[in-house]
């Protein structure tokens, strides 16, 4: 982390192992004429859970997603720990970044979906299995040892031979959860991960969210609308709108006594829909 980090105390006092924290510096996100991100700025502390709320359309995915170096920033710095995401030293310089050091970083970077994104063609233990063996280059019988062993954490150990559509949401998604942490991210991102799912099977996904934050020391940025789930799961709520964060403060702060008209706004609207 840069030295100007401004570590959030609830975040610092909660023990954490090795997990790295983020910071985004005056980050910028086009795309065509329409500014998604406007020299935004924002800090997760080592091993802080963030929630990030906002209306649809301002640019949450797209936070995640720069993470996940599947966009492209366009100004600006990311830093995951005390390096750079999109960019590298040389020479003193900071140089747009290679293949080698974004392969690098992005091996710190996990990520759940909305729409799980599981690997169609591939059984569940191939889903788990793939990713630890081709770009970790771990091999392929600690790879399916692990796999099993989330399959079970999950509650899916019977469904190793299954494909994704022989699955529920709910199944799909705890596969999609297990997936990410068999490539041992330091940092979890959650993506709305239970809005496509039925209402029954919400609570089962998000009870084992609950425990996989309270039980592990990843750093975790969550975007979520579900309000319960935020106040379990994070330390922290960010209020994000029009390129840059509104307000931020713990759960009961935000969504008991915000102090901007258009976080009270927003929410209001998510009450009622
Ligand atoms: N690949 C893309 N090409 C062009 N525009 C995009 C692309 N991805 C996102 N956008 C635009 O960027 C803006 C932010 O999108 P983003 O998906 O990040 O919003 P969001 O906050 O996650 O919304 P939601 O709550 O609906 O998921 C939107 O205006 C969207 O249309
Ligand atoms: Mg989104």
């Amino acid at each position: 982390m840069p030295p100007t980090d401004t570590t959030p105390e609830k975040g610092a006092a909660r023990p954490h192992g090795d997990a790295p924290g983020i910071r985004f510096e005056k980050v910028v996100k086009r795309f065509g004429h329409n500014v998604v991100l406007r020299e935004l700025d924002f800090t997760v502390a080592p091993g802080e859970r963030v929630t990030l709320i906002g209306p649809s359309g301002s640019g949450k995915t797209t936070i995640l997603r720069l993470l996940m170096t599947l966009e492209k920033l366009d100004d600006g710095v990311i830093w995951i720990g005390d390096d750079t995401l999109w960019h590298m030293d040389r020479g003193g310089k900071r140089v747009p970044a290679n293949q080698k050091h974004l392969h690098e970083m992005r091996k710190q970077v996990g990520m759940v979906f909305q729409q799980f994104n599981l690997f169609p063609n591939m059984n569940v233990l191939r889903n788990l299995t793939e990713g630890p063996v081709r770009v970790l280059g771990v091999s392929k019988g600690e790879a399916v040892e692990r796999a099993r062993g989330l399959l079970d954490m999950v509650g899916l150990a019977d469904k190793v031979d299954a494909h994704p559509s022989q699955l529920s949401g709910g199944q799909q998604q705890r596969v999609a959860i297990a997936r990410a942490l068999a490539m041992e991210p330091k940092v979890l991102l959650l993506d709305e991960v239970t809005s496509a799912l039925d209402p029954e099977l919400v609570v089962g996904v998000q009870d084992l969210l609950r425990d996989i934050a309270r039980e592990s020391d990843l750093t975790l940025l969550c975007v979520t609308h579900e309000m319960t789930f935020a106040k379990d799961i994070s330390d922290r709520v960010l209020m994000f709108d029009q390129g840059q964060i509104v307000e931020e403060g713990p759960p009961d702060q935000i969504f008991g006594e915000p102090s901007e008209q258009r976080t009270r706004d927003f929410l209001q609207a998510v009450l009622a829909s």
